[in-house]
């Protein structure tokens, strides 16, 4: 199967996605608020996409400098090994945890993309209170190893392992969605847009509900194919004349820990593609069995994506400097 020319996460948080996509069974180090890796598999077959199909280019958009520098380590392998062996460095038999935890949390944000810094905010993200994450945490919110329940939830030297086995993508980084102005995009070019939804808390970034259509507007004038997920169809766009699917009963794994949020649904500019359940035909949505090719994926030339025009010279997706530029 063909490689997406590109594939954009307007609001990529761990772009559990994009990791989808580009090597089937990926998960991203950690779990996070939102974290989209339970529902990855089946958005992509409703984008008639598969696990594993891969991608030419991506393009990730998040504000949070903890998670870009995670997003990082998905373009440069040296820096998520050398993320790792740090974390493993840190973790000795004598070191308490809690005592290491609370230590590299008060050196506070993260301050710039490298090594100890991806570290750092890797190492403090998984021991964290996942509730304490949303509302801003404190010294008190440390997870231990074993929930009351007995079943273990990090390992000591975790998400070191999962850091190494990271593939190494071809990607751009960029804090701000909002700020993109897509023009012409690849054909075939799909964005993923998964905002905070609307009503929820915690995320250091809002992104209201209009400026989440305009986008999804914009992206799709300028040719790509966009699928927005949010706990209900996105009715701006319904009128419009684009598709909903509901995801709540296609999720893999366990149930969410970080909130209440039950319903999951995709608003698409295409018809949503794989079998769909005798739910999904009751709901409505027509009976489609069909895996189409993503249209035009004919290697035509690539012209420039969506980047303000003054930082254009820093991306071209035929050339591999975005991956220097992410780091
Ligand atoms: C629901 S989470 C995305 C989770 C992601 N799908 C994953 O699998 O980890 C929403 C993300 O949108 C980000 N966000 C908020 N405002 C944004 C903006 N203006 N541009 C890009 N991302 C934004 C938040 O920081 C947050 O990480």
């Amino acid at each position: 199967m063909k490689r997406v020319p590109m594939f954009v996460e307007l609001c990529a948080g761990t772009a559990a996605v994009s990791l989808r996509l580009a090597r089937s069974k990926q998960r991203a180090p950690l779990s996070r608020m939102g974290s989209k890796v339970g529902y990855a598999d089946a958005i992509l077959e409703r984008l008639g996409l598969q696990a594993g199909q891969g991608a030419d280019a991506y393009l990730w958009c998040e504000p949070d400098l903890g998670c870009r520098s995670l997003l990082a380590s998905y373009t440069d392998r040296r820096l998520a090994r050398a993320a790792a062996k740090i974390i493993r460095e840190w973790v000795t038999d004598d070191v308490d945890q809690r005592a290491l935890w609370l230590k590299l949390r008060r050196e506070g944000p993260v301050r710039s993309i490298e090594a100890r810094e991806v570290a750092r905010w890797a190492f403090t993200t998984v021991r964290t209170m996942p509730q304490a994450l949303a509302r801003g945490a404190t010294d008190g919110d440390y997870l231990p190893p074993v929930a009351p329940s007995g079943a273990k939830r990090w390992q000591p030297t975790a998400p070191a392992h999962r850091m190494d086995m990271l593939p190494e993508l071809r990607a751009q980084i960029m804090p701000d969605a909002t700020k993109l102005e897509p023009t012409v995009v690849p054909s075939g070019t799909w964005v993923y847009i998964d905002p905070p939804y609307v009503g929820s808390a915690g995320y250091e970034s809002e992104l209201p509900r209009s400026a989440v259509v305009s986008m999804a507007r914009a992206w799709h004038a300028a040719g790509a194919n966009v699928a927005i997920s949010e706990a209900e169809p996105i009715s701006a766009l319904m009128e419009d004349g684009w598709h909903s699917h509901s995801l709540t009963r296609e999720r893999n794994g366990q149930h969410r820990t970080f909130s209440k949020q039950k319903d999951e649904w995709l608003t698409l500019s295409r018809s949503p593609m794989g079998q769909l359940s005798l739910w999904q035909v009751g709901k409505g949505v027509p009976p489609v069995w069909h895996r189409e090719a993503p249209a035009n994926l004919d290697g035509a030339a690539v012209p420039h994506p969506a980047i303000p025009t003054d930082q254009q010279s820093s991306f071209s997706v035929s050339s591999n400097k975005e991956c220097e530029d992410a780091r």
